[in-house]
């Protein structure tokens, strides 16, 4: 049985495994990454998916904004490998989508295959006046508004407006390490 919940500190390891196994590890070079390198995810919005006590599936959602309009970006969404196809990717979008509904965000911006994201009703038609700090493929550059309207106004780069993340100096100079 595949149980969604709250990841917690104990994820983290098996989280990052997971990460390496499914986008490598030049994730960390991502545009999204200058997001949310330092900050720690939105309030209630990083998740797993669990199946017999074995992480199977993360996605978690950042606080960002632009010309003081605030949203989220989610990222990275990854299925382990063995589980994909099953639905599970689709089952934590609209638990992440609907979550971030309930806390009262207005939109969620992400970058990611649009023929994927395209089902739960992101398009990059929203996404026009923004940019990313750093290199996007706008064809990829997609959101979803929750509220409509929500982002009304907001051009320019994406900045992180997430809290700071304490433990991070020692994550990025593991990496550098690494
Ligand atoms: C992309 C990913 C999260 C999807 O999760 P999943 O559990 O495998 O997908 P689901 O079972 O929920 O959905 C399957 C459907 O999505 C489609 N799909 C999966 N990946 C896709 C992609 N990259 N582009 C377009 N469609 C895709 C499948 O064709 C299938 O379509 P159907 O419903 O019409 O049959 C998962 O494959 C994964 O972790 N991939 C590696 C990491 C990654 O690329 N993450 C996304 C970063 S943007």
């Amino acid at each position: 049985m595949i149980t969604i919940r709250d990841e917690i500190a104990a994820d983290i390891p098996a989280r990052e495994t997971l990460l390496d196994i499914c986008l490598g590890e030049r994730r960390t070079a991502k545009s999204s990454e200058r997001l949310r390198e330092g900050r720690l995810p939105a309030e209630g919005l990083a998740l797993i998916a669990e199946r017999d006590g074995k992480l199977a599936a993360t996605v978690r959602l950042w606080p960002v904004e632009a010309n003081g309009v605030k949203a989220l970006l989610l990222g990275p969404l990854a299925v382990s490998p063995e589980l994909q196809g099953e639905g599970l990717g689709k089952a934590m979008m609209r638990e992440a989508i609907w979550r971030a509904a309930c806390h009262g965000h207005g939109a969620i911006i992400l970058v990611g295959d649009a023929p994927y994201y395209s089902r739960f009703g992101f398009s990059t038609e929203p996404t026009r006046s923004l940019a990313m700090p750093g290199p996007v493929e706008r064809e990829r550059f997609l959101a979803l508004e929750l509220r409509d309207g929500a982002l009304d106004g907001a051009k320019g780069v994406l900045v992180a407006a997430g809290r700071a993340d304490a433990t991070a100096p020692a994550a990025a100079s593991l990496r550098r390490a690494a």
